[in-house]
């Protein structure tokens, strides 16, 4: 019921869309798309939202994407590696879905890409940033998004050193997730001059942040730079500043510590600087148009995760317009979202030749509710695609 008033503010363009449709799309049967998301757990947010996004996109062409009517599906990956496999193949086995959308979670990516290189499976990262699936385990079917944990956490380094920072704590999970977005901002950091003096870790997902503030604080270190997102961000916003450090250590990290979080974490975020390829206070005509059927639709302002929803099912939709809906001509389909220029809320983008997007990374500072955006951090960064060969 929700989505009542997108698809009805949708017929324009849904009319449009079915003129513009070849004969291949008619009496085509619907097209299964499996989403493998954390619907439970820390990330879960962050798998809603990511829906969310994806079916407003379709919803505004009508509910079809290329001519064709999308049937969906979903498994709840809990943010668990370890299910990673028995899970895509769910998916795969159980529901012959044509296209996967998954995953949040780095570790749980690794898994499911291993599986889809295998199977063929199209497939859509909306968010995990897992370098390797754009890098290492580069394939024709896999694309990506949303970013390579290296983009955010490169464009940070540079900032802090910028900045003046020096000796730098770092704090994460230690994970896939935590461990990449920590190397790509010492990657920078130390080229910029800075130091890091001691790595923190704790178990994902794991909230017991108090010893690691503690030791924190006697480091007495410039700055520190995190790694959290969803509700451990909430957490770790929330206790870094009732320690009473955010009045003496500046935090940084890459955007998602304070993205879709900031209602939850109140003052304690206030003045916070992140980089992220999201931001509000954005001049970009097309985010202007999201958030206001996003926000119409499910009551609840955007965030990045709701933006890389809705990119992915751009992604697709692009593929599935130049072959009219013919699922069959894979080369085609592929060589169409690679060369897609994705009018993204975030800013246009491009999709490197290891299927990751090439964009801005904006430096942000928490201003009330908002990300608000400050500079552009890092112009049309490209992820370095190591090991890509494709
Ligand atoms: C990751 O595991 O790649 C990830 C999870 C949440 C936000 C950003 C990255």
């Amino acid at each position: 019921m929700k989505q009542l008033s997108v698809w009805a503010g949708s017929a324009a363009i849904a009319a449009v869309c079915a003129v513009a449709t070849g004969a291949q799309a008619q009496g085509a049967p619907k097209l299964k798309v499996g989403f493998m998301l954390p619907y439970s757990g820390t990330y879960a947010a962050l798998g809603n939202n990511i829906e969310n996004g994806f079916k407003l996109y379709v919803a505004e062409r009508g509910g079809k994407l290329g001519g064709r009517e999308l049937e969906y599906f979903k498994v709840d990956d809990e943010s668990d590696p370890a299910k990673a496999t028995d899970n895509v193949n769910k998916l795969i086995k159980r529901d012959q879905v044509d296209v996967i959308i998954g995953t949040v979670h780095s570790g749980v990516a690794a898994g499911m890409a291993r599986v889809v290189k295998d199977s063929g499976t199209l497939t859509i990262v909306p968010n995990a940033g897992v370098n390797a699936v754009t890098g290492a385990m580069c394939a024709p079917n896999i694309f990506r998004s949303s970013f390579s944990n290296w983009q955010p956490a490169y464009a940070m380094g540079s900032v802090m050193a910028e900045r003046g920072h020096k000796k730098v704590v770092t704090i994460t999970w230690g994970y896939a997730g935590g461990a990449e977005m920590v190397d790509g901002f010492k990657e920078s950091f130390t080229k910029g001059g800075g130091q890091v003096v001691k790595d923190l870790t704790l178990p994902f997902p794991t909230v017991e942040f108090q010893a690691l503030i503690t030791e924190i604080a006697a480091t007495k270190p410039d700055a520190v730079y995190t790694f959290f997102a969803g509700g451990g961000a909430v957490k770790f916003v929330k206790d870094y500043a009732a320690a009473g450090l955010n009045k003496t250590i500046p935090l940084y990290g890459p955007g998602f510590l304070t993205d879709g979080t900031l209602e939850a974490q109140g003052a304690s975020a206030s003045g916070l600087m992140t980089t992220l390829h999201y931001a509000d206070g954005l001049t970009v005509p097309k985010d202007r148009a999201f958030r206001t059927s996003y926000t119409a639709a499910y009551k609840a302002p955007p965030d990045v995760y709701a933006v890389q929803g809705y990119d992915a099912a751009q992604m697709l939709g692009a593929g599935l317009e130049a072959v009219k809906g013919d699922f069959g001509k894979k080369k085609e389909l592929y060589a169409a979202i690679e060369a897609a220029r994705i009018d993204s809320p975030r800013g246009v983008f491009t999709i490197s030749k290891s299927h990751n997007p090439v964009q801005d990374i904006y430096l942000r500072k928490v201003d009330g509710n908002e990300n608000k955006v400050v500079s552009v951090a890092a112009k049309a960064l490209a992820d370095p695609a190591r090991g890509c060969s494709m």
